[in-house]
């Protein structure tokens, strides 16, 4: 585990998975303005390393993150004025925007408490495991203010309208289990096996061409908002961009399939080894 470089959050790199963690567990890993600037730095050093085909995001200890610190983000920012307060804004925003188009696929591993502002960094990752003893909310309410910071917009696009509303009006907690039934994650598991899980989900992706990954991932985020023409003309000219990086990977998982016989697309994928 590396923490020399950064007090917040902090990393290790295994079998070619980026275990990567909220690390301010004495504050439940709440967001204060140091953390989302040591994230963006962590997030930027690893990206493009050979040896990460996948980033897993977790927090340390009992919380994976207890939303925006309310007195480092908010209160002691805001007191030094509007430049400071929208500088804090845009570190934590910048960094989850980052995540939202991360070269590798993402994973949220929810181990514990997910609250307001953590709805970003949970959406922005592409896939999301919960133990199903973690505790989600849009606590905004009970404080008094709006979810923002992107929070109300990821409710409405993860859950439904009833949901959402009902969420952010009472800020009434929901398990991983609930998360899971909402779509707010892909599913909860017991605690104990939520980092196998992660795993075997990770090592499933680190099967897949790299390069199809990155176009796919991306491909699921726009197409969402374009009409149903532009999304075809779009992903056409994803695929055209993604042959230009890599155009044997294609043709090698035809050949395997239609010429050496030794895989079936339907039920895996090629081995990606034997490149030429
Ligand atoms: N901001 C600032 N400090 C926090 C935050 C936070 N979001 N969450 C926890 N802490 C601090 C506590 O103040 C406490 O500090 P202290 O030890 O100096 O007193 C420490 O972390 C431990 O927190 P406890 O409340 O003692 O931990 P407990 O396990 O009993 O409760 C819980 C955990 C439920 C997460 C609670 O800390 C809590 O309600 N936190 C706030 C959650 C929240 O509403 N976040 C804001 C969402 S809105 C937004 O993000 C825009």
């Amino acid at each position: 585990m590396s923490k020399s470089q950064w007090s917040t959050v902090s990393h290790t790199i295994e079998d070619h998975i980026a275990w990567v963690r909220f690390d301010r567990p004495e504050k439940r890993n709440a967001m204060n303005p140091t953390l989302n600037r040591e994230m963006a730095e962590l997030l930027d050093s690893i990206e493009f390393r050979d040896d990460v085909g996948v980033l897993v995001l977790s927090g340390a200890g009992e919380a994976w993150s207890a939303g925006m610190d309310l007195k480092e983000y908010f209160r002691e920012t805001e007191a030094k004025g509007f430049g400071a307060t929208r500088r804090a804004q845009r570190d934590a925003y910048t960094w989850w925007r980052r995540l939202r188009w991360y070269q590798k696929p993402t994973i949220a591993m929810v181990n514990g408490w997910c609250f307001g502002g953590g709805y970003g960094p949970l959406f922005a990752c592409d896939l999301a495991f919960a133990a199903e003893d973690a505790k989600f909310g849009l606590s905004e309410i009970n404080w008094g203010i709006l979810p923002g910071g992107g929070a109300t917009k990821v409710a409405t696009e993860l859950l439904s309208m009833r949901d959402a509303m009902y969420h952010a009006l009472t800020g009434e907690l929901i398990d991983g289990r609930k998360a899971a039934e909402w779509r707010l994650v892909n599913e909860a598991v017991p605690p104990a096996q939520l980092e196998a899980r992660v795993r075997e989900v990770a090592n499933v992706l680190l099967q897949k061409n790299p390069v199809a990954l990155k176009a796919t991932k991306d491909a699921v985020r726009r197409v969402r908002e374009m009409t149903y023409e532009n999304a075809e003309d779009y992903l056409i000219r994803a695929q055209e961009a993604a042959n230009s990086f890599d155009n044997n990977g294609r043709k090698e998982g035809i050949k395997q399939f239609i010429d050496d016989k030794s895989y079936k697309p339907g039920l895996g994928a090629y081995d990606k080894s034997k490149r030429r």
